[in-house]
């Protein structure tokens, strides 16, 4: 199959855009994709978890042997998104020699390519980077869009820049032995793009739950190609999320970061992003912006695809937090709520009062 078929999306930024490749198989013709789409590369290093290395690392050395590459393992999860983490990192990068025109590929989840993307944008003043997903949540959000960063004592993703990478590679036949929670954690943001900009992505997936989790391959490439079409266009409209046309992408993430944070990350991002759907539908329902039946589409959906809907923590404990979150303003919670499945969305900011009347009759956390 020649590589421009597995061209899902291209996301246009002028000078900087680069396509979306999604597909099975991708892994080991990475060399032929880098070869295609950036000109000149000197060389490369892997940048992977020792969990994802142990699966994929070997075919990923193999693929790029003309490249000249190097590997280096970063720690799992969030452990990747320190600053001594990034340190040592950029250690490695140096270590291997890289030069300006050098390449970084990020192999693994979102925290991989969090930490891979931002080393990569500060190694002198910013090297290309490759982006090559190996979670759904990789492939269908992190991957793409060129947000970088690490943690803070402080606060999760304070520290980071805009970089965007030169190549995303989605290679969905990785997703096999992705862990089932993951898996589901990663399908509530699949959801998320139904709901916020594409009601047929949204009715597949309602069509194909059991195909979709039993890992079908084909479902699964469909799914991720097009999100990366919604994803694209956001990226085009909104390159820094500064222009309010991005945020609709933040449907969910409101209640879902403070439900993330209460739980000390126990809870998965993606369940969190489910729980904090339903949050927002019945706040935009209970201000007439969304009818029942679609507050009744989305937790029939999501409880299909085993994850929970419902806040397991006091409202006490919750609304402060959402506060809290960097991207409210001051004391005021900021929701992005959504007025049908595939429909605009609007950003609305909701008084404790109406936060209170929309799910204080959910609140049944002890
Ligand atoms: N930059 C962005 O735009 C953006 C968007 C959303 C989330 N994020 C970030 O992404 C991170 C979460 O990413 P995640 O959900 O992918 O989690 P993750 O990176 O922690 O990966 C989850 C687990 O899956 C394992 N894994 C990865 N690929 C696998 C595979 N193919 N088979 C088996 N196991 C595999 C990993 O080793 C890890 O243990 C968070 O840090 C979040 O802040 C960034
Ligand atoms: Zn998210």
């Amino acid at each position: 199959m020649c590589l421009e078929a597995y061209k899902a999306a291209q996301v246009h930024l002028g000078v900087r855009s680069y396509p979306v490749l999604v597909g099975g198989g991708l892994l080991i013709r990475l060399d032929e994709a880098i070869s295609e789409y950036i000109p000149g590369v000197t060389g490369c290093i892997i940048v992977t978890s020792q969990s994802v290395d142990a699966l994929y690392g070997g075919q990923a050395m193999a693929a790029l042997e003309g490249l000249n590459p190097g590997k280096f393992i970063v720690p799992e999860g969030e452990d990747a998104k320190t600053w001594g983490a990034t340190e040592k990192l950029l250690g490695g990068i140096i270590g291997h020699g890289l030069d300006r025109r050098g390449v970084v590929v990020a192999l693994g989840g979102g925290s991989v390519g969090d930490s891979a993307g931002f080393a990569a944008s500060i190694y002198m003043r910013g090297i290309r980077v490759v982006q090559v997903p190996t979670t759904l949540l990789g492939q269908v959000d992190s991957g793409i869009g060129g947000k970088t960063a690490v943690n803070h004592p402080s606060g999760k993703n304070l520290i980071g820049s805009f970089h965007q990478p030169s190549l995303v590679a989605c290679d969905t036949a990785l997703l096999a032995t992705l862990p089932r929670r993951e898996l589901c954690s990663g399908l509530a943001e699949v959801a998320k793009y139904g709901v916020v900009s594409d009601a047929i992505l949204y009715k597949g997936l309602e069509v194909e739950v059991e195909g979709i989790l039993s890992g079908d391959a084909e479902r699964l490439r469909w799914i991720v190609g097009r999100c990366a079409v919604s994803k694209a266009r956001y990226i085009k409209a909104d390159e820094r999320d500064d222009g309010g046309v991005r945020a609709a992408l933040n449907y969910g993430h409101t209640v879902g970061h403070a439900v993330e944070t209460l739980s000390g990350h126990t809870i998965r991002h993606g369940e969190a992003v489910a729980i904090g759907m339903v949050a927002a539908s019945r706040v935009a329902h209970s201000l007439g912006l969304l009818k029942q039946a679609d507050l009744v589409r989305q937790i029939n959906l999501l409880h299909r695809l085993g994850l929970s809907v419902d806040v397991p923590y006091r409202l006490d404990e919750v609304i402060p937090l959402m506060k809290r979150d960097k991207k409210a303003e001051a004391s005021s919670i900021r929701l992005v709520l959504p007025t049908g499945i595939g429909s605009e969305t609007v950003v609305r900011v909701a008084s404790e009062t109406e936060l209170r009347g929309a799910l204080g009759g959910y609140d049944d956390a002890p």
